[in-house]
């Protein structure tokens, strides 16, 4: 039975750590990588990751998804005694050294949803067991019949939450069934042999597809070319699936509503609450303490008030629709940390959009295990989509400090956009002491 068969699959987290140990003005930083935690066929994850940053997910051998389970033995049943949905757990000794991290997601989760963890000594029934990590991250979908199923949650308290997720039932964010109405999958960029990761499921989508769940995929997630994998249907929305962006590794608000949703919550907490029953508008829910849990973008006692959209508004950049100059935030004064800027420049019809840079001064090309300089998203970087907004551009990096190569870009050096609308993203880390850059807007 498909079912049966999905329900036994493990999947894997794969995530990549590199650590920075000098952020010097002058020179290259030193890299040094973790060893890669690869996929199993070797394919190399094209990121460095510098440190305090954190890869999302890349999960393995998951063949289909849905965002939860539907099949029920799979969710974890009641407590006989407390009435609330109880997942015991053990910690493998082995994983002593990670008891503080794993504590705080399963806190994490306990503190926004009704399910409880609970520590046991008894393995003569289902439970969780936390294993450590032999590089790998990964968890079993929903419950599993036998008595105890290896959870392999890792180090960090934003993977120990993703594979908590997984083990409680959320598959991931993408493969929803509706998710082609976010996401536009970019067959041609996902490495050969992991298309499986892209693949839907039908599912009931209770609660609205959210860009910035714990379950979603970075947009180059399985990449074989480190061009994205996956790109929302507005341009704009792709800096919400980054890990700098928003609270990554925290439960949004739609995390914390499906789960609370299908381990029927909702319920049990409103019957604690009869007499002081509150209605939570806009989506809000009541939760554990009788009031309301709005989303974000709203407030007041009932999230009555809107003020803002659920996602956080962009930064910087915008539509440009006239000749005029782009540049970073501050120029020629440093940009802020960890900023993300998005330029649609339209031009009209019959026209194509020209850019001329003046100046180009962005924090230095990434190096990789071999020494070789390479242009990484997760340093300064420049992408300049040529095509239209959907189609992933070239990337182009900063100087290299007189060490290595020069910048990509170099003052006076234009673009010319094929169509009539030139798509310009750009990232800085937080190495924020270089002044960005400048360039002229034109209509040609
Ligand atoms: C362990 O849990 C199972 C299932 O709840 C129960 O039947 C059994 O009696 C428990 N064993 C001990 C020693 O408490
Ligand atoms: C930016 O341009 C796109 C494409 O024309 C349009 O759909 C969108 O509404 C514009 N956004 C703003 C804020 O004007
Ligand atoms: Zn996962």
């Amino acid at each position: 039975m498909r079912q049966k068969r999905l329900f036994l699959l493990p999947i894997i987290l794969v995530t990549l750590f590199c650590s920075v140990s000098s952020a010097p003005k002058n020179g290259v930083g030193k890299y040094n990588q973790r060893p890669h935690m690869e996929r199993k066929n070797k394919v190399q994850l094209p990121h460095n990751v510098p440190d305090g940053y954190r890869i999302a997910q890349g999960d393995m051998l998951v063949p289909q998804g849905r965002k939860f389970i539907n099949w029920p033995e799979g969710k974890w049943p009641e407590d006989p005694i407390t009435g609330w949905p109880s997942v015991p757990y053990v910690l493998d000794e082995d994983v002593e050294v990670d008891r503080t991290v794993i504590e705080s997601g399963l806190q994490h989760w306990m503190d926004n949803t009704c399910i409880t963890f609970q520590e046991t000594k008894n393995e003569s029934q289902p439970h969780l067991r936390f294993i450590a990590s032999d590089g790998g991250c990964w968890s079993y979908f929903g419950r599993q019949p036998q008595n105890g199923q290896d959870i392999m949650a890792c180090d960090t308290i934003d993977v120990v939450t993703h594979e908590l997720g997984h083990a409680i039932g959320f598959f991931h964010e993408q493969s929803r069934s509706d998710r082609d109405a976010y996401v536009k999958i970019l067959w041609e960029n996902v490495a050969p042999g992991y298309e499986s990761e892209f693949q839907t499921e039908d599912s009931l989508n209770d609660v609205e597809y959210d860009y910035t769940s714990v379950m979603h995929y970075w947009s180059t997630e399985f990449s074989g070319n480190g061009k994205q994998t996956m790109m929302p249907w507005n341009p704009y929305d792709e800096i919400l699936m980054y890990a700098v962006y928003g609270p990554f590794g925290v439960l949004t608000f739609r995390d914390k509503l499906l789960a609370n949703i299908e381990y029927g919550c909702l319920d049990k907490w409103s019957s604690n609450c009869e007499g002081s029953e509150l209605e939570c508008l806009n989506q809000g829910y009541l939760g554990a303490d009788c009031k309301c849990v709005c989303p974000p973008g709203t407030e007041g006692e009932t999230c009555e008030t809107v003020i803002g959209d659920y996602y956080p508004p962009l930064s910087c950049g915008g539509n440009v629709t006239s000749p005029s100059t782009i540049h970073t935030p501050n120029y020629p004064d440093s940009y802020n940390p960890l900023e993300y800027c998005m330029w649609w420049i339209q031009a009209p019809e019959d026209k194509k959009v020209q850019i001329t840079f003046t100046d180009f001064d962005l924090c230095y090309h990434d190096v990789d295990a071999d020494d070789q300089l390479f242009c990484n998203e997760l340093w300064d970087s420049l992408e300049i989509r040529l095509e239209d907004p959907l189609t992933p551009g070239e990337l182009y990096c900063g100087e290299s400090e007189g060490q290595y190569a020069d910048a990509d870009i170099g003052p006076g050096q234009q673009f010319t956009s094929e169509g009539s609308n030139m798509f310009i993203k750009f990232y800085g880390s937080d190495w924020n002491y270089w002044r960005g850059f400048t360039a002229d807007v034109d209509f040609v």
